[in-house]
């Protein structure tokens, strides 16, 4: 895999250059609300234009290609770029602006479906084409797997850090903890599978921890709950899962929030974050890691409980190399002004997950 820091201004002088970035960022009336993404980009960016190429930046926002990234071609101009934002590849192709933001790719036909005719026209925007967008590395559309068969092909400055800094991951240095997040257990399971030997101790909290109590035949009211199957059974009793001992759950009014040890849950509670006891709890089993990996948030981050998640982040123990990724989980710490807090946060969250189970993805392998 070729990286464009190896590129001179001879190369790109001149050049047209294709980057694929990922700006599915959250907007919210109309402006960009967490930047993460587009910032981790603006590096890579930058070489490019400094160097003379012409930048044309190719992205999806949202899963079906209804939303506009326009708001994300203000934020740029906020921040001082000359850019014209286009949203049709026949006016791309007769530009002259350096740079460019095309509208959201998944509004074309064949994109999602990796359609060679569309990775064609894609193709002949341009001279080279970058893959500065690690979080949708994962999936084979076009833009991202399709061009790169026809056009020399780079990976950007941030894609190269990310694929760096997570294989450190799968050779730990031990102990290893991971504290695991969020509701579903199917997009875990594979990482579960190839960690859970690896490591120390794993701690679960969010709807995970919900399913694996109740799995072990414990009261959890009316919480967020994943289907238990036979297999989540079985993880219930793995002595190296660390469950929560106590939560905060809404009372009877909505209004007002509990704090209940696990055995003191009734048929009526909804858990919706960690409680004090656990924070504590978990702090202490990550206390002696030496590599810390974390996906996923520990409580009903959208909907504002974030206390367990910002407890968690502040018990990251100093001088272990740790690493979150997962966006619920990286806005919380962003509002908590702990984004720092980590090692290292990747852009990924079910990019991060396949990387660290795979050890490449489809979107890196096209690269080489
Ligand atoms: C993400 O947010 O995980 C990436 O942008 C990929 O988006 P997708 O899940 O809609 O493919």
């Amino acid at each position: 895999m070729k990286i464009i820091s190896s590129l001179s201004k001879k190369d790109l002088s001149g050049k047209k250059v294709l980057a694929r970035v990922d700006f599915n960022v959250p907007i919210r009336n109309g402006k960009v609300v967490e930047s993460m993404r587009i910032d981790e980009a603006l590096p890579t960016i930058k070489f490019l234009l400094k160097n003379g190429a012409q930048v044309i930046l190719v992205s999806h926002l949202g899963g079906d290609g209804q939303s506009s990234l326009r708001p994300v071609a203000k934020y740029l101009a906020g921040l001082k770029f000359k850019i014209k934002f286009i949203d049709d590849l026949e006016s791309i192709a007769k530009t002259k602006e350096p740079l460019v933001l095309f509208e959201n790719i998944r509004r074309l036909a064949g994109e999602q479906e990796n359609d060679s005719a569309l990775a064609k026209k894609l193709t002949d925007l341009a001279d080279l084409y970058v893959n500065e967008a690690f979080s949708v590395c994962h999936r084979q559309h076009a833009s991202v797997v399709g061009v790169p068969k026809f056009l020399p092909s780079y990976a950007g400055l941030r894609l190269a850090k990310e694929i760096a800094e997570l294989k450190k991951i799968d050779k730990p240095v031990s102990p290893l903890a991971i504290i695991l997040g969020g509701a579903k257990f199917k997009t875990k399971f594979p990482l579960l599978k190839k960690f859970l030997p690896k490591v120390e101790v794993m701690c679960v909290g969010g709807a995970l921890a919900n399913t694996l109590i109740k799995a072990r035949g414990q009261e959890v009211g009316v919480s967020l709950i994943d289907e238990i199957t036979p297999e989540i059974k079985k993880l219930a009793h793995d002595k190296k899962i660390i469950l929560p001992i106590d939560f905060v759950v809404v009372g009877r009014q909505k209004s007002e929030l509990v704090v209940k040890k696990v055995d003191e849950l009734s048929a009526k509670d909804k858990i919706v974050d960690l409680g004090p006891r656990t924070a504590k709890l978990f702090g202490e089993k990550i206390s002696d890691a030496k590599t810390i990996l974390w996906n996923g948030p520990l409580g009903l981050v959208e909907e504002g409980f974030i206390h367990g998640t910002i407890a968690m982040a502040r018990s990251l123990p100093k001088g272990t190399f740790s690493v979150l990724g997962g966006g619920d989980s990286v806005e919380a710490l962003r509002q908590a002004k702990l984004l720092k807090k980590p090692s290292f946060v990747s852009t990924g969250g079910g990019a991060m997950l396949e990387f660290l189970v795979t050890g490449s993805l489809p979107g890196i392998k096209a690269l080489s």
